[in-house]
This record gives C-alpha cells, sequence and structure tokens, in this order.
C-alpha cells in the first residue's frame, strides 16, 4: 500500500484578484503534491475559499449582489484561474457549503458541551477592514488599528470564547516534543514566545453580523471566522460525517501538511492544534509557514508597492516561467522579491539559456553526427564522464532533501548544479572536435549519450515544476514513459535515444529592455479591472440595454444546496425561466408564489450553486430587511423603462 500525503492550502479570501504573492502558496503545495505523487505516494491536495465574514458582506453589500452571488462568482472565478495554472487539486471545499456549515456546527456545539467554549462579554476595538478586535493595549497611537494604522471604534458585544489558556501548557509540550511540527525554526521561535506570554481566551462568535454560520444553540451568533475556516481540513474529508473514509485515511494516514503564509502561522500554530485537544482529534499535521513576495517599494498592493497577477504572467510568457520563477525566488524562510529584471533574467539565464540550450544542442548534435540514434557506450568512462555522474547522483540526493524539507528553492538550485555541470561537460569533452576524427566516434557516441541521460535525470526532476517543458524534453529525445520515473533515474538505464529531428526551443530568450518595460507598465498601471462600483454613471443608452419585464412567480422552493437562495421558475409573458434569487433571509418560498415582481430579462444565465438562473429579480435593501419590488396592475410580459 502506498504511503499518503494530505496538503493543504489556505482557504483563500474571495477577493477575486489574486496576486502573484498568494498563487505562492498554491504553486508550492502543487509541486510537492506532485512529487510526492512522482515518489509513489497517494496524495491528496486540499484548496478552497473562505467565503465568510463581515467584510464579505460589506463589499458583496456595496457592489449590489447578495453575498452568495458574490462569493459564488468569486469561487469560479478563482477556479478559473487555478485550472489556468493546471493546479492539480483534489477538491476545493468552500465554507459557504452544507458539507462544511454542517460539520463546522457540530464542532462548536461539542465544544461548547465540553465546556471549551463558554458565553462572555466582548469588549473591545473592532477595525473594521481587518475584522480584528483589540484591547485597548494593543492599539496603536489615537486607537488605530495596529496592523493596517485605520481608525477602530470601540464596541461591547457578547461572544463566545475558545477557552485557549486552559491548553497553553500542553501546547507547548507538543511543541517542544514535536520538533519538526512548525517548520521554519524561527517561525517555531516566534510561536513559542508568543504562547509563553500567555494565551488569552479567543473570541469565537459574532452576533453584529449575519454573513456566516449560525450558532445551531444560539442562532443569534455566528460562528466567528477562524473556528469556521480553520475546520475545512477536515470537514472537506468528511470528519464527523457518516461518510469519514478520507478522513480516517488522509487525516490519519502518513503525513499531513498544512502550507501557509507567514501572516497567518499563530492562527494554524495555536488555535487549530488546539481546537484539534479540545475535540480529541490527533494533531497528525505539520505546519510550514513561508515568506512573503514583495515588490521593490514595499508589500504586494496595489496602494503601496504595486501588484502583478499571475494572468499577466500567463499572458505575455507562460505556466512554467511563472511556476519557475515563483518556486525558485523565495528563499526559504525569508521574503523575496518580484523585480521585473529578476524576472526577465531567470527565464533568459536559467530557462533559455542553461536549460534550454542544453537541450538544443544536445538534439542538434545527436542528429548532426548520428542521425538521431545513440546507444549506450560500450567503451570504459573517462574520469569526466565519472565526475558528470558522481553530480548526477549526488544532486538527486540534494533534490531530494531539500524538497522532502519543503526547499523547493534550493531543490532548484541544486538541480541547475547539474545543469550547470552537463553544460561543462560539453566544454570539457568537445564533441565538434572528436567529430573530426573518425577513430574517435565511440567516444562521441558515449559523450552524446551522458548527454541525453543526463538532460533525462533533469527532465524527470523538473516534472513536478515544469508542467510544459518536462514533458516536452522527454518528447524531443525520444523518452517513453518507462524512463521518465523516479525509479528510472539512473545512469545507463535507458540503453537507445532516437531523437527528434528538429528541436524546437522551449524558452525562447526575452528582450531584456522590452519586457522589463512591459512588466513596469503592467505593475504600474491597474491590469485588472475593478468590479464597477454602485454609483458610476451610465447612458441612457446603457440602461436601454436592459430588458427589464414584468413577471408572475409560479413556483419558489429552497434551493437544496444553500440556505440563502431561494429557486423560482415565472412566467415572463408566455415564457417560463428559472431564477435563483438569495432572498431566503426574508420570503418564505410559498409566501412568493403569485407576487408580480420585475426582473431583469435579458441576463446571461449563470449556475448559483449548481443550479441555472436566467434571470435576476429586482429587489430593494435597507440595513435590515430585502423587499422584492412588485407591480399591481401590469402583466407579465409588461415591460419597465
Ligand atoms: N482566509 C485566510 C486563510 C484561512 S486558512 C484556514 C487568508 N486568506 S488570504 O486570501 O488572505 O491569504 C491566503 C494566503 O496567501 C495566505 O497563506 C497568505 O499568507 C498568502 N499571501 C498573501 N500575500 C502574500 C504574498 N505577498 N506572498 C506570499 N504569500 C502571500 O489568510
Amino acid at each position: 500500500m502506498s504511503k499518503t500525503f494530505y496538503i493543504t492550502t489556505p482557504i483563500y479570501y474571495p477577493s477575486g484578484n489574486l496576486h502573484i504573492g498568494n498563487t505562492y502558496t498554491t504553486v508550492l503545495c502543487d509541486t510537492l503534491k506532485r512529487y510526492k505523487h512522482e515518489r509513489g505516494y497517494d496524495a491528496f491536495y486540499l484548496t478552497g475559499m473562505d467565503e465568510h465574514g463581515k467584510k464579505i458582506e460589506t463589499v458583496a453589500n456595496d457592489r449590489g449582489v447578495p453575498p452568495i452571488e458574490h462569493v459564488d462568482e468569486l469561487a469560479d472565478a478563482t477556479k478559473e484561474l487555478w485550472s489556468k495554472m493546471k493546479i492539480d487539486y483534489d477538491d476545493f471545499i468552500r465554507t459557504t457549503e452544507k458539507r462544511h456549515k454542517s460539520v463546522v456546527q457540530k464542532i462548536f456545539e461539542r465544544l461548547l458541551e465540553a465546556g471549551d467554549i463558554y458565553l462572555g462579554t466582548y469588549k473591545g476595538y473592532y477595525c473594521m477592514p481587518c475584522e480584528s478586535f483589540y484591547t485597548d493595549s494593543q492599539l496603536a497611537e489615537n486607537h488605530t488599528c495596529p496592523d493596517c494604522g485605520r481608525e477602530t471604534s470601540e464596541l461591547e458585544e457578547e461572544s463566545y470564547f475558545l477557552r485557549l489558556s486552559k491548553y497553553q501548557k500542553k501546547l507547548l509540550q507538543y511543541i517542544e516534543t514535536h520538533p519538526d511540527f512548525i517548520t521554519p525554526e524561527t517561525r517555531k521561535n516566534e510561536v513559542v514566545a508568543f504562547i509563553k506570554q500567555g494565551l488569552n481566551d479567543l473570541s469565537v462568535s459574532r452576533t453584529t453580523f449575519d454573513w456566516g454560520i449560525k450558532v445551531v444553540s444560539n442562532p443569534k451568533h455566528v460562528v466567528y471566522v477562524w473556528i469556521d475556516a480553520l475546520s475545512n481540513y477536515i470537514s472537506a474529508l468528511g470528519y464527523g460525517t457518516d461518510n469519514d473514509k478520507l478522513f480516517q485515511k488522509y487525516w490519519h494516514g502518513d503525513e499531513v501538511l498544512h502550507v501557509v503564509g507567514k501572516d497567518i502561522l499563530r492562527f494554524h500554530a495555536i488555535y487549530w492544534p488546539i481546537m484539534l485537544m479540545a475535540l480529541d482529534i490527533p494533531i497528525t499535521f505539520k505546519l510550514h509557514a513561508h515568506g512573503f513576495y514583495m515588490m521593490k517599494d514595499g508589500k504586494m498592493s496595489k496602494s503601496k508597492g504595486g501588484v502583478i497577477y499571475p494572468e499577466t504572467i500567463l499572458k505575455y510568457y507562460g505556466l512554467d516561467e511563472l511556476r519557475y520563477f515563483l518556486l525558485r525566488e523565495l528563499p526559504y524562510g525569508l521574503d523575496g522579491l518580484f523585480t521585473p529584471e529578476a524576472f526577465v533574467e531567470r527565464i533568459n539565464f536559467d530557462l533559455a539559456n542553461d536549460f534550454g540550450n542544453l537541450l538544443n544542442r544536445t538534439i542538434s548534435m545527436i542528429n548532426k553526427y548520428f542521425k538521431g540514434d545513440i546507444s549506450a557506450p560500450s567503451e570504459p568512462l573517462d574520469d569526466i564522464d565519472n565526475d558528470l555522474r558522481d553530480t548526477a547522483a549526488d544532486v538527486i540526493r540534494a533534490y531530494k532533501e531539500n524538497m522532502n524539507t519543503l526547499k523547493v528553492s534550493n531543490a532548484l538550485q541544486e538541480l541547475w548544479r547539474l545543469v550547470s555541470r552537463t553544460n561543462k561537460y560539453i566544454d570539457e569533452t568537445m564533441p565538434w572536435a572528436l567529430a573530426k576524427d573518425e577513430e574517435k566516434r565511440p567516444t562521441l557516441e558515449k559523450v552524446l549519450y551522458h548527454l541525453a541521460e543526463s538532460l533525462r535525470h533533469i527532465g524527470i526532476m523538473l516534472k513536478p515544476i515544469l508542467l510544459k517543458a518536462a514533458p516536452a524534453l522527454f518528447d524531443q529525445l525520444g523518452i517513453g514513459e518507462d524512463h521518465t520515473t523516479w525509479q528510472s533515474m539512473t545512469f545507463g538505464e535507458k540503453k537507445h535515444y532516437h531523437v527528434i529531428d528538429k528541436p524546437t526551443p522551449l524558452f525562447p530568450r526575452l528582450d531584456v529592455e522590452v519586457e522589463v518595460k512591459k512588466l513596469r507598465d503592467e505593475i504600474a498601471g491597474k491590469t485588472k479591472p475593478e468590479p464597477a462600483p454602485k454609483a458610476d454613471l451610465i447612458s441612457i443608452d446603457d440602461f436601454a440595454k436592459l430588458d427589464l419585464v414584468v413577471a408572475e412567480i409560479k413556483t419558489a422552493e429552497p434551493h437544496p444546496d444553500a440556505d440563502k437562495l431561494i429557486v423560482l421558475t415565472v412566467d415572463v409573458g408566455g415564457e417560463t425561466k428559472q431564477i435563483v434569487a438569495g432572498i431566503a433571509k426574508d420570503y418564505e418560498p410559498d409566501a412568493l408564489v403569485g407576487k408580480r415582481v420585475l426582473v431583469v430579462n435579458n441576463l446571461k444565465p449563470t449556475k448559483l450553486r449548481g443550479i441555472k438562473s436566467e434571470g435576476m429579480l429586482l429587489a430593494g435593501s435597507n440595513k435590515d430587511k430585502l423587499e422584492v419590488i412588485e407591480s399591481r396592475e401590469l402583466n407579465p410580459g409588461d415591460r419597465v423603462k
């Protein structure tokens, strides 16, 4: 039986424009999953979206759409991005899904029953953009938020608390007795220092907004984001349900790894293990917190240092270029920098020159001197050949060691040691000189064979990283599947090579000046349109594009998968349409039947939680309530202008 490997990314906030910093975690996990798969593991990769909270509710309200529509849209956009980036995830969990909500509700009640969650009052200062409460002593000057510097407001509210204090000692003990629980070491030290200061109980519910999972035993509370979000790692595996096969297999399996950015270290290193201890679930996971991608002028943000999006890199360059740069340029345990210069240099030097050129030259020479066919040498090996083989063996060892300890940048650095050694091998053996002497033909063949074998090794180690170039290398060298496996990675394993006639360069060289300028412009400009703000002015022609009609509601049913949605069929004047509307909070389905409402009749159909919606029903809202706009005298199909 294969060993199991369960790897997770954080679940992303639905912001709609993930930059290369956020996508780094996803690419890193994708690479690790693929690597483990190559090594024979049964690997399961979970990612998803963290869709609740005040901030999301506010953004949706500002856009004038129900939160569920907002998050549906952004979940689709995120999935589309992952599909463009060929992210090989096995499940995509969304915290608004029923399967997740019911598990969170169970977890909350269990903790409540056990006395690990209790009801109290929270007095503090709330920062809306950060969704965080702070105590007086935590605030920055003039009662501003210590994280973002914006104004906070004083609030007192009833809240449930998780007893972190009770588990403080046990957690410290756990960390001390499991030295590789948190990596890198510096992050572990930060966590230990933080715990030693003393843990305050954590507020885990809110009464001030609605957009969250209701506490079953006290529905005026919604579960506050971290209990909701962290539970995704087990809710996705079916924990606490009748079908917990995946939970048994992967959570209780051989290796479990949460990969997060350094900003959310504390939540994963303290709250999550304490939740698990309180729930009596074994802590099987290891935690890795990586650094941040920064821009030259600071944090990656529109207002500070500019932003670069993965789509931009994909548009002008390619997926392999993006993956290689991201994985190579962020040093283990530290922050990394995205600069246009560094990006173009990495492509030109590492990918085009060192690697791509090596492949090209090798194939060209095999064609030129041996009409595309070479075989394993029969003559004895020279010191140079042995040195190349030794380097390969040493690089495999170092690559493995680095990948196993999540030092992917170092693994690539090591791999490029083999690329360089192989290039040097060409300089040392000078095949063009050997070709001039008929007697040296066997030596020439041996040299070219070593080049091909070395490239095969490089290709195998590149498989989890360069998704297009590694298979292209195998194709161009004529290497079949049997010889692209990790097990086949020894010199001499493939006996014969038949390469393609004309190699195509894998990474064309870039014009530095042109590309750097292009990227600078992208970073400086707004490369992504913002969602249109509600108050934008439109022309009468814009308005005329709307086909607004009166419709009579014929049937109304709750959506099977979303508490806030109702599925309606409406008569729009001789034609029946299906509309999914986010109005369940304020309307019982039965009360809607027979109403004559206004609908946008020419909206592009979409799916809301898996059910087709062919239009939109108009409703207005104040802070507390939503009201569907009705007509008394008009008939289905009548146009509204
Ligand atoms: N929703 C929470 C996570 C809950 S997990 C139970 C969250 N989401 S996020 O969308 O804000 O961030 C997702 C990930 O992106 C985090 O790991 C964060 O550290 C990472 N990054 C955000 N900016 C980054 C860079 N500039 N560079 C590298 N990673 C970055 O936090």
